[in-house]
């Protein structure tokens, strides 16, 4: 490079390097006050395409310059087009100012919302001295078709591929398309793929509901001739069937729809087979190409057929489609036999790969797909069972390399094994692509122990890539289906690491249309294996979520729309517990080192429910509701205790760590028997298991903030922590890189899964205890936060930051001895109690914040803004009243 350019880049540079300073200078030059709301959603979505609800709720985070702050009121602006918002304007709505906290769950209030509109909307908050903000950034949603006779198009298949050619006399101004294709769709257009979903739509109960997806296809047709073209796989449907509309504005104003029918054109495309378990075969010899641009010789294809409706009415999907969110290095490849390659991904993931290869026309390279390896470096596949997780790829013949990635299968895995390979692979010749829903991650943990932190990680990769549009119990054997014991115990882990929000909302409507007129629902949704009804400890999942729901994000709406449903589901267990105790049980405390009865476990769900219920019956003003499921759940808890509770012993039936933990979660232990019940936990903890766990899945999700709720936290985070069986240390001392289905270390044709999300509900744990950041438990939504982190053992340092629903809350300490540190953020428009825990033996305590003192010689020093309170409670601990803000807090002592 001559010297006069790169003085000219140094000069660039430099201007750039200034204009970014000045970037993060000016915004807090002006920022005083209100800053305008950020992070805008709808239906809990980004600017979404196509949703179908037709009073659509708001949600902003909210900023200000100042501590303490909180919104008086607020102005959502609702316009029909971009123009009339940016005049401050709003022709659907103009909420007008409106004295209110809301921030989130802001229901829409306008003119109807019409089918395949856009909308565009602001907001602006008033905060508590009644200064106003400036207004959000525009953002917008957009609905889908909201009646069933604006479909026009038919059913239709006969073959996996489909086609058709239109001419468009004007240029296109706007253009949506509208699509379900079952079991699973890819669309192209002139030529190329649209939208970035794969594995789409979700699974659902197709005879009850199918879901749609919206595509903005504007760019991608043209004035003249065009050519649509629609792949379809048969997913879980097992068949294949394609229901499309593109409805399409031209320059004139005029509107044409194009949709499916029987005039398109039908014929086999080079996938031979495709499943979700099996794997795909792709005859690369057999493609088509620009079979599905304009101009085509299609005279070789038949008419498509009309084929049978799937019976489901349809409905948006209205949640983060599957992407391919990740792409894997392979770290190693070995040949463990001639023409044998397996590639170790280095990471268990859900998903497939990327093969680029380059050889003769017709040669097969098949690809299988195992988490384990025998000692012989041979892929070990016994625990994938009946699916044969094989993708097959022949050959083109192309001059340069090849690539190839499947489009309706997926596979969970670390290891593939290639044969048929021409030549010698080189590590290049594969990558790992990592398929879930793409939810946004929400949360992040770390803490001083790296065991910790690797915990987290398997947790984090587990939990994600069950994550199929339903959470799945696995990803690699004949199963990955939607358990619903799986489902409920990981939510509130999920909840925390990721924007669970929207696929939730999307789950709990599935669970409701399995339910039938009796109330029962079914041990996984939609329902494929296990039983009708579900399990009690399965089917809890429908009330459990719905509550989560409320609790994390506010959501009162989902426990209106289905209070009706709860309500059938309780009345069916009832029905089955004419002396107040339910016994039927068919797993239980599932997988467990010891077995609990199984009568124990449903009978504490059924009161767990029963509990639930008459909450959300007095929430919603219910009060005669409320008044017969509080009073049930009494009889319910007095029959537990007669049954299950040994007064000899002081135990629950035989004494396990789930039989003792659930009642003393649920708090079913009467006043008097509750130091014996809680001692006889400890002790068999402590004493009977070196500080392991001994519980299956149901239990070992209560038994952490069980020993927490009763001042034993050094004694959970001793069980956390083990490296020897059974534990979570024990696995990662195994090589594990996502959890394990069983605490036992097995690789056989068993049930031995090694991606199995559903231990990892002590993530919640994490979270919650050691960073200490909660929902109050009189509140919801993060409206008020706790936090209250637990100081263990030789932990030095533990962090965790939340985006939740209100904005970030995060929570990071330090403990050297003496001194303890707790920085802490709160969402304007939130305020907290903050625990700032103290050593034991510690006196003279002294707490600053910042460089100002807010606690010294037993009296709280007032004056330092955002803060309302300082106190001290029964153990010592310093109690922090504080509004919302930035805080960094000190505590020292003698
Ligand atoms: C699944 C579990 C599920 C269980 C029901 C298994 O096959 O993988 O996680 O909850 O069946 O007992």
């Amino acid at each position: 490079m001559c010297q006069s350019n790169r003085n000219l880049r140094a000069f660039i540079q430099a201007g750039l390097l200034l204009i970014c300073a000045m970037g993060t200078l000016l915004p807090s030059l002006a920022a005083n006050g209100p800053l305008p709301p950020i992070n805008l959603r709808c239906e809990y979505l980004k600017n979404p395409l196509g949703i179908d609800v037709l009073q659509p709720r708001f949600a902003w985070v909210l900023e200000h310059s100042e501590r303490g702050q909180r919104q008086s009121g607020h102005q959502v602006l609702v316009a029909a087009r971009q123009s009339v918002l940016d005049q401050d304007k709003g022709d659907m709505w103009d909420s007008g100012k409106v004295v209110s906290e809301d921030s989130t769950q802001v229901a829409y209030n306008g003119k109807p919302l019409e089918s395949g509109r856009t909308y565009y909307w602001k907001v602006r908050y008033w905060d508590q001295e009644g200064n106003a903000s400036s207004y959000s950034p525009a953002a917008q949603f957009e609905m889908g078709l909201l009646l069933p006779q604006e479909w026009k198009g038919q059913w239709i298949g006969g073959a996996n591929q489909l086609r058709t050619e239109f001419q468009l006399a004007e240029a296109v101004v706007r253009a949506r398309a509208y699509i379900c294709g079952l079991g699973y769709y890819e669309l192209r257009i002139n030529g190329s793929k649209v939208g970035s979903s794969v594995l789409d739509p979700a699974w659902t109960t197709y005879e009850k509901r199918v879901l749609y997806a919206t595509y903005d296809v504007t760019s991608n047709l043209k004035r003249g001739a065009n050519a649509v073209g629609v792949m379809l796989g048969e997913g879980w449907y097992k068949s294949r069937s394609l229901l499309l509309q593109m409805n399409i504005e031209l320059a004139s104003g005029k509107q044409i729809s194009i949709a499916s029918n029987p005039s398109w054109k039908a014929k086999d495309g080079p996938i031979g087979s495709d499943s979700v378990w099996d794997g795909e075969i792709y005859d690369a010899t057999k493609e088509t190409p620009d079979w599905d641009t304009p101009g085509f010789n299609d005279s070789g294809w038949t008419a498509a057929q009309v084929v049978k409706n799937p019976g489901g009415v349809l409905s948006a999907q209205m949640m983060p489609p599957i992407q391919v969110v990740d792409t894997i290095v392979p770290l190693a490849m070995t040949s463990p036999q001639p023409g044998v390659y397996v590639f170790d991904m280095g990471q268990n993931f859900s998903g497939w790969t990327q093969l680029r290869v380059k050889g003769p026309r017709g040669t097969a390279v098949k690809l299988r797909f195992s988490e384990l390896i025998y000692d012989t470096g041979m892929i070990n596949r016994e625990n994938i069972r009946g699916a044969k997780s094989c993708d097959i790829y022949i050959l083109r013949g192309d001059e340069g390399p090849e690539l190839y990635e499947p489009r309706f299968t997926y596979h969970g895995f670390r290891y593939v094994e290639v044969t048929g390979f021409p030549g010698t692979p080189g590590l290049d010749a594969l990558r790992g692509r990592v398929v879930r829903s793409a939810v946004d991650s929400a949360g992040n943990f770390a803490t001083s122990k790296p065991l910790l932190n690797q915990i987290q990680r398997i947790i984090r990769w587990g939990q994600s890539t069950n994550l199929h549009s339903i959470p799945t119990d696995c990803d690699q054997r004949d199963e990955r289906q939607g358990w619903l014991g799986d489902a409920h115990v990981t939510a509130e882990e999920a909840m925390l690491n990721f924007d669970m929000a929207a696929f939730y909302t999307n789950f709990i409507r599935d669970i409701r249309d399995v339910q039938d007129a009796a109330g029962t629902i079914t041990d996984t949704v939609p329902h494929r294996y296990g039983s009708r009804p579900a399990d009690p400890a399965w089917g809890t999942a429908y009330p459990l979520l719905c509550w989560y729901m409320y609790e994390q994000y506010g959501d009162r709406r989902i426990l209106e729309e289905n209070y009706d449903g709860l309500k059938k589901y309780v009345e069916f267990l009832r029905s089955k517990a004419p002396d107040n105790v339910l016994r039927y049980s068919y797993y239980g405390d599932w997988v467990p080192v010891e077995k609990t009865p199984g009568e124990l476990v449903s009978d504490a769900y059924y009161y767990y429910d029963v509990t639930l219920l008459s909450k959300i019956a007095q929430l919603l003003g219910k009060s005669a509701d409320a008044q017969t499921y509080s009073q049930l759940a009494g009889q319910i808890k007095d029959a537990f205790n007669r049954e299950f509770y040994d007064a000899k012993r002081g135990v629950y039936a035989n004494g396990t760590q789930t039989a003792n933990a659930l009642p003393l979660f649920l708090d079913l232990v009467t006043k008097d028997n509750r130091d014996a019940v809680a001692g006889n936990l400890f002790q068999d903890i402590a004493y009977h298991h070196d500080s392991h766990v001994t519980t299956g899945f149901i239990g070992v999700k209560y038994l952490f903030p069980v020993l927490t709720r009763l001042g034993q936290a050094d004694l959970a985070y001793d069980m956390a922590t083990q490296t020897t069986y059974p534990g979570w240390g024990y696995m990662i001392a195994n090589g594990a890189t996502t959890l394990w289905e069983l605490w036992q270390k097995r690789t056989g044709p068993s049930m031995n899964s090694h991606n199995h999300p559903m231990f990892g509900s002590v993530g919640a744990w994490f979270y919650q205890a050691l960073a200490g950041i909660n929902v109050e438990p009189d509140s919801v939504g993060y409206r008020r936060i706790r936090i209250e982190p637990q100081i263990v053992r030789d932990l030095t340092w533990a962090s965790a930051t939340v985006e939740t629903i209100r904005g970030t809350v995060s929570s990071y300490w330090t403990h050297s001895p003496g001194v303890i540190t707790l920085d802490v953020v709160i969402p304007v428009n939130s305020d907290a109690r903050i625990l700032i825990p103290k050593e034991e033996q510690m006196t003279d305590v002294v707490v600053r914040e910042g460089d100002r003192v807010i606690w010294e010689n037993g009296r709280a020093v007032p004056g330092v803004p955002g803060v309302t309170g300082v106190s001290r409670g029964k153990d010592g601990s310093i109690t922090v009243e504080a509004g919302s803000g930035r805080y960094s807090f000190k505590l020292t002592g003698q």
